[in-house]
């Protein structure tokens, strides 16, 4: 009798939630069927990994870092560009803005404290907060870094200036917003260079850029405790302004191709996902870590 019951009770429950569930289907499907329409021509590539984030990012203006800001956009990131190059940062600004994309321009040069406490005040001042630092900014100044005995102090001091200084001034101005907040997520731009010696020619280069190793380490050690991130990014040979005196002469690009296992160079473009990873929640579990995305470049 309890046990008729009981299947009399169950089979209606379930005639109504049957009846629901059709009801549901339907509204699923459509309201699917209008978001797949609103959505045509989105990138599904992107996945929004950085919704609510707050990213600052130096050297925005062109090349990877122009690459790395775009994408962190489309991720869902408010994004702050850093950069001496104006019109490019105002220009990829607009475009984010006009995308219904969340983005600011601040000309910011990273050598100079003054700029880089504007940079982090105007950041806080319109986002309230930093969560991320992708810190990509370098020059290499392929006409007068040269070897120790020829190279000038001048130079020395004038890469050292962007390369190094910069990413202590960058590093030491958004630490107070990070610690204040608990967490934070840092992303230094190294290279090969800094590892190993395949660009004789580049001294100050080659050593700002170990110094960004470095200094990284210091910094994951220092604020572990503190839930803030501190992590290297190493790409290999990548075809960006910075490298047009030597990949404008094909015979020359050639070499530098052929020298990469994956046998090709480098793409702004190569750098997002990883760049992504390590501003994402994705890679809580990551400090102190240097990621090559060299093609193999330092793996042979
Ligand atoms: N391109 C490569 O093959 C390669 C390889 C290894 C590492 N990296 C590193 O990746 C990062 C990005 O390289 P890229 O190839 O896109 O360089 P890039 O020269 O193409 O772009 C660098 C950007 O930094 C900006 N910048 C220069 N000086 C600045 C300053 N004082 N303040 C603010 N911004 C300044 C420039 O205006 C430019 O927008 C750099 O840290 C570089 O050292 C590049």
């Amino acid at each position: 009798m309890l046990l008729q019951q009981n299947f009399r009770q169950s089979s209606e429950t379930q005639g109504i939630v049957h009846r629901y569930d059709v009801v549901s289907a339907l509204v699923i499907v459509r309201s699917l069927d209008l978001k797949l329409h609103n959505l045509k021509g989105t990138d599904w590539t992107v996945c929004m990994r950085l919704s609510d984030k707050v990213i600052v990012v130096t050297g925005a203006a062109v090349g990877l870092g122009r690459a790395a800001a775009a994408r962190f956009a489309r991720e869902g990131a408010s994004v702050v560009l850093a950069d001496i190059n104006e019109t490019e940062g105002n220009a990829l600004a607009g475009k984010l803005v006009a995308q219904g994309l969340k983005a600011v321009f601040v000309r910011t040069d990273v050598s100079r404290e003054d700029e880089v406490k504007a940079l982090v005040n105007a950041a806080l001042v319109r986002y309230g907060r930093i969560d991320v630092l992708h810190n990509n900014a370098a020059i290499l100044l392929s006409d007068r870094d040269l070897p120790v005995h020829e190279l000038s102090l001048e130079t020395w001091e004038y890469v050292m200036g962007v390369n190094l200084r910069g990413a202590f001034l960058c590093g030491k101005y958004v630490l107070p917003a990070m610690l204040k907040q608990g967490r934070g997520s840092i992303v230094y731009l190294g290279s090969p260079t800094g590892i190993v010696g395949c660009a004789p020619k580049l001294s100050a280069y080659s050593a700002s850029k170990a110094g960004v190793a470095g200094l990284a380490r210091a910094m994951a050690a220092a604020y572990a405790r503190n839930s803030i991130r501190v992590n290297v990014i190493i790409p290999g040979t990548m075809d960006t302004p910075m490298n047009n005196y030597i990949l404008c002469n094909d015979e020359v690009r050639e070499q530098f191709r052929e020298a990469v296992p994956l046998g090709r160079l480098g793409t702004p473009s190569d750098i997002e996902g990883i760049a992504v990873f390590l501003a994402s929640d994705e890679s809580s579990y990551c400090t102190g870590g240097i990621y090559m995305c060299d093609g193999g470049l330092t793996a042979v």
